[in-house]
């Protein structure tokens, strides 16, 4: 775990808090990590895990913090990282993780010679779509004197990156075996759209589609003598889906360490709202103006968060959130109960790019800061 010289930050940087405080004296806006909360959902997912027998590469493009997915790799028993950028991968790498996958086509030749040489560290995978750039991260392999391994990407259904038919998977996967300096590791099959996907029935049809394709280009490879180490996939919406199909062996969830107001809409198969994960990541925010009947204004704006999949939840009181400028947010107050200075944990509608707002961390345990983490591969999107 980084141990920052919080003696030296408060001389020269500022931190929303320091360890010993109460979560009531945090500056705000601020993100709050509840760390039992935080820890039980870390537990969940190696119990999920270890229940089908699959492995955890977990997504820490969701995070950005070296001391989280430590955590994910000690007590979650993850086997490694997922990241979706060359500039958050080295950040990872710097800070001694061994095995990642860019879970993304990387087809810039000066970032492929960085990740080339990224491979010079540790482990690195990547995927493909494409037979010129299965081309060029060969080059770059072998200028580096490295092997990349590469998962043949699959569309299953996502409409984003990767082929769609077995015989464009094939072409690709024949290509990387065949190229020195590459590893033909597997296939990545995500379906993003799913893990939103509110019923459960809707998820399973989705998953079960996904989980027949790549079940047929298996089989197909297989006749080609290809093997596939590596079977990826799954976010947190359909994470225990993809774990009991017997197709794929690692999930790539990042969300589930945190959940975020998005995914606390999605139902369980009986309709109700999914409990596999609890809310571990929330935004501090302190009224800061009352002078309205029946509103009150909090300081957490869109500097502070995003709002691409909704506004925020107010946790655990019963305030209807109204809207949000740069810098406010507004609050229905009907009843004035609210004061200057009372502060609100809000729910992030949005984790991902909610925390890569911020540079830090405040970990809370029984509403004291326990630590505090920084976001250290906030901005890196090269
Ligand atoms: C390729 C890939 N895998 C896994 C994930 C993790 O999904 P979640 O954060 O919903 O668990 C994402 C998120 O967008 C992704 O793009």
């Amino acid at each position: 775990m980084i141990a920052p010289d919080f003696a030296q930050l408060e001389l020269g940087l500022d931190v929303p808090a320091l360890p010993g405080m109460a979560e009531e004296d945090v500056l705000t806006p601020a993100l709050i990590i509840d760390l039992d909360a935080f820890e039980d959902n870390l537990s969940r997912m190696r119990a999920l895990c270890q229940t089908y027998g699959v492995r955890h590469r977990a997504h820490a493009k969701m995070h950005k913090s070296v001391d989280i997915a430590r955590l994910q790799v000690e007590r979650g028993n993850a086997v490694g990282l997922c990241c979706q950028k060359v500039s958050e991968a080295e950040v990872f790498v710097r800070a001694g993780f061994k095995d990642i996958l860019i879970s993304n086509e990387i087809t810039d030749p000066v970032r492929i010679d960085r990740l080339a040489r990224l491979a010079r560290h540790a482990r690195i995978l990547v995927c493909v779509d494409d037979l010129a750039n299965v081309a060029a991260l060969a080059r770059a392999a072998r200028c580096q004197d490295v092997t990349i391994e590469v998962l043949v990407e699959l569309d299953v259904g996502a409409g984003r990156c990767g082929v769609k038919t077995a015989n464009g998977a094939m072409a690709l996967a024949q290509a990387v075996a065949s190229s020195p300096g590459l590893r033909f590791s597997g296939l990545q099959a995500y379906h993003g759209p799913a893990q939103h996907f509110r019923s459960f029935a809707d998820r399973r049809a989705a998953i079960d589609q996904a989980i027949g394709k790549v079940r047929a280009i298996l089989d197909d490879l297989a006749g080609l003598g290809l093997s596939c180490d590596i079977v990826g996939g799954a976010g947190t919406g359909t994470a225990a889906l993809e774990a009991a199909s017997g197709v794929y062996n690692e999930l790539q969830s990042g969300s589930y360490a945190f959940l975020d107001a998005s995914y606390a809409t999605i139902e369980d198969e009986n309709g109700r709202p999914s409990a596999m994960f609890r809310h571990a990541l929330f935004l501090l925010s302190s009224v800061m103006s009352t002078a309205a009947e029946g509103r009150a204004i909090c300081d957490a704006g869109l500097k502070s968060q995003t709002l691409e999949s909704g506004l925020p939840k107010v946790w655990m009181r019963d305030f209807q959130v109204l809207g949000c400028n740069d810098e406010h947010l507004i609050l229905a107050d009907p009843q004035n109960q609210l004061k200057l200075n009372d502060k609100l944990r809000l729910i992030p509608g949005h984790c991902d790019p909610t925390c890569n707002l911020h540079d830090w961390y405040v970990c809370v345990r029984n509403g004291v800061v326990e630590t505090l983490w920084p976001v250290s591969a906030r901005g890196k999107s090269l």
